[in-house]
């Protein structure tokens, strides 16, 4: 979203993604990062922590503020430098109200993560995924909140009506849908990823959405050059980049033909987490 404030232009988001690995503790058939794909392949990336400072010096000097930063991967609390982003992220905590780092439960955080969680809890939370018997330590995670006194929320997918409804199969990013013209455009406006604009970035990549990113990373197709950021390019000049920040969300994208959207009413949910 752009606004004004007397003549300065303010790039403000609700969301935006970080996603440090593609390494996870589960196996989820339809996740929505696309580990499958990346484990069929043999593709392991682990962001190392100067690309990720990198990368979030790149976020925040592009946006002025953006309400929620998630952590994300694969599974964050296997990277080794956990610590040290969130610190990081620290830098700039008057250009975002909070980060999270999203959790499945299967690992207890260690000592340096509880600290910091305690000492930050204004501007640091863990959010669990709660997926029933996968996340054994969900419980271990919420007493530690309690005994260290700080900030986690859990998102149980695990009851009959889950979290959000359960998860959504965005279908295989390698295929090509051929919708119509019309259809795509309905697609998009029904898309909550497109209308919220879950903004991800990884590999130095912002992108309007998961599938954005990761069906370009994998070249399943290729985005055109309004439809992301390379942070890495030197070559697109700040303003150029500004001006893609601010028209992502407004028009269909090339990666909703190799996806299916997700339409918070219509679209089928599935078994949250099911592991292959
Ligand atoms: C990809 S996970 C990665 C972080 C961590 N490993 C976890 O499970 O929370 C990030 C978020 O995406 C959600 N998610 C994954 N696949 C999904 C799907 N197909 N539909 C909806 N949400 C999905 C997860 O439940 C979680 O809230």
């Amino acid at each position: 979203m752009i606004s004004t404030n007397d003549d300065k232009l303010i790039l403000r988001e609700r969301q935006l993604g970080i996603q440090i690995l593609n390494k996870c503790s589960l196996n989820c058939k339809l996740c929505a990062t696309y580990t499958q794909e990346y484990k069929r392949s043999g593709i392991e990336y682990i962001s190392s922590i100067d690309e990720i400072m990198r990368e979030i010096d790149a976020v925040f000097t592009l946006y002025d503020f953006i309400d929620d930063i998630t952590v994300t991967g694969g599974e964050p609390l296997l990277h080794k430098d956990l610590d040290r982003i969130l610190l990081y992220l620290l830098k700039y905590q008057n250009q975002y109200n909070v980060s999270r780092v999203f959790t499945n439960g299967t690992i207890i955080p260690d000592k340096n993560i509880i600290d910091m969680m305690k000492k930050f809890q204004a501007k640091l939370q863990i959010v669990v995924n709660h997926y029933g018997k996968l996340s054994k330590h969900t419980e271990d995670i919420k007493n530690i909140s309690i005994e260290y006194g700080f900030n986690v929320r859990i998102n149980d997918y695990s009851k009959e009506n889950p979290y959000s409804g359960g998860w959504v199969d965005f279908g295989p990013l390698s295929e090509y849908r051929s919708y119509t013209d019309m259809d795509v455009i309905k697609q998009f406006n029904n898309c909550h990823e497109a209308n919220w604009k879950c903004l991800i970035v990884y590999k130095g990549q912002l992108h309007l959405c998961p599938a954005s990113l990761h069906g370009s990373l994998f070249k399943h197709f290729k985005p055109k050059e309004d439809e992301f950021i390379d942070f890495f390019d030197n070559s697109v000049s700040f303003e150029k980049k500004r001006q893609i920040a601010a028209g992502l969300g407004k028009k269909v994208i090339t990666a909703c033909q190799y996806c299916n959207g997700f339409d918070i009413k219509n679209s089928r949910r599935v078994v949250p987490a099911e592991q292959v």
